[in-house]
Order: C-alpha cells, then structure tokens, then sequence
C-alpha cells in the first residue's frame, strides 16, 4: 500500500538517499545527508502544496513514490519512484505505480503524468513501458552525475 510517512520510516528513507547508485538513478546530488538534511528533505516533500510524498509498504516502508510539480490547471505532474533493494524485482513497483495513478487521476484530477529518467536506467525504463509509458524526446548529454553528462529520456502518460 501506499500511504504518508512516518517517523519510523526514517531508516529506510535516510538509506536510500543516502544510496550513491539511487542519487545518480534519481539525478541528485551525489552526496551524503545528514539525518538532519534527510529529515529536512521528507518535510520538504511533505509539505509541497505541489507535491506528493507517499511511502511504499509492504510489510513495512521498502521505498518511495512521488509526485511533484503538480498543475492542477493543466492535469499535470513528474512522477518519481524509488524501492530498496531487497524489494527490487518483486513486481512492487508496477503495483505502487499503479496505485500511484489512481491517487494522480481520482484525487488530483490529473490527466497526464510526465517523467525522467537517465537513459541507461534500463530497467526503469522497462518498468514505464510496460505500463505504458510512452517515449517523449531523448535529451542528450542532458545531465551531469558527477562524472558523466547523461541522456535523458522524457516519458509521459494519458491517464484515462
Ligand atoms: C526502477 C525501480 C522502481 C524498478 O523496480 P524493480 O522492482 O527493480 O523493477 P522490476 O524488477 O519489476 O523490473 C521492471 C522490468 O524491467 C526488466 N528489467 C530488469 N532489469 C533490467 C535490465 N537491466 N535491463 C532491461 N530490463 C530490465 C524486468 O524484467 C521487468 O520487466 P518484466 O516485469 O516484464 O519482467 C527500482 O529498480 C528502483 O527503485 N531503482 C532505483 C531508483 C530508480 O531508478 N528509480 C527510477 C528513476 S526515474
């Protein structure tokens, strides 16, 4: 299920962004955060009136999803996710995305869902295809990890 966090989800939070491999995968800034910094982000998140922060529970909090820059005129907003590893090739995420999308459509109102992803996410990208999202652009050399300038891919969704 999908629901708001809670204070004993900090843990798992605080591990993921702390995770180098999920801040290149979600183009953050490649660093540490410190539990205050995580803290501030999950309040950041929380409190986004354009926002939506919603933690993944299986059993208990095993990733994130969600929305931001949410148009309400337009029915738009960029969609994020992020699972813990251990959690990973479970058939979790297409299931979290879907109840993703039924937030987006039945309380939100929106119409479309747009997102990110940096070309080589292979597997990201296999998961949005599969649940139909289609492939905008390609922008090349698009964002800079650190190391590397990536592609990066632009997908979107009609929700009917
Ligand atoms: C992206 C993420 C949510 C996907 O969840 P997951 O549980 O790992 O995804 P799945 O195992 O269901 O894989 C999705 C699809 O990709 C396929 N796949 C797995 N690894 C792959 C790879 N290396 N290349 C291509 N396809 C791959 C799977 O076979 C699956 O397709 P199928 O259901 O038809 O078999 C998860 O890996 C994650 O949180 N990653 C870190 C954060 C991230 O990258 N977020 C997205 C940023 S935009």
């Amino acid at each position: 299920m999908l629901r708001v966090p809670v204070k004993t989800d900090f843990a798992v939070l605080s591990a993921l962004r702390n995770d180098s491999a999920v801040q290149r995968q979600l183009m953050i800034e490649p660093r540490q955060y410190s539990p205050a910094q995580v803290r501030a982000w999950i309040r950041r998140r929380t409190t986004d009136p354009s926002g939506v922060f919603l933690v993944i529970d299986c059993s208990g909090p095993c990733g994130f999803v969600q929305l931001t820059r949410i148009d309400r005129g337009r029915g738009t907003a960029d969609l994020g996710i992020c699972l813990a590893r251990s959690i990973r090739g479970k058939g979790v995420a297409a299931k979290a995305m879907g109840l993703l999308e039924l937030h987006a459509k039945k309380k939100l109102r929106c119409k479309k869902l747009t997102l990110r992803v940096l070309r080589v996410n292979h597997r990201a990208i296999a998961l949005y295809r599969k649940l139909k999202f289609k492939m905008l652009e390609i922008k090349r050399r698009h964002h800079f990890d650190g190391a590397h300038w990536r592609d990066v891919v632009f997908m979107e969704k009609a929700l009917r």
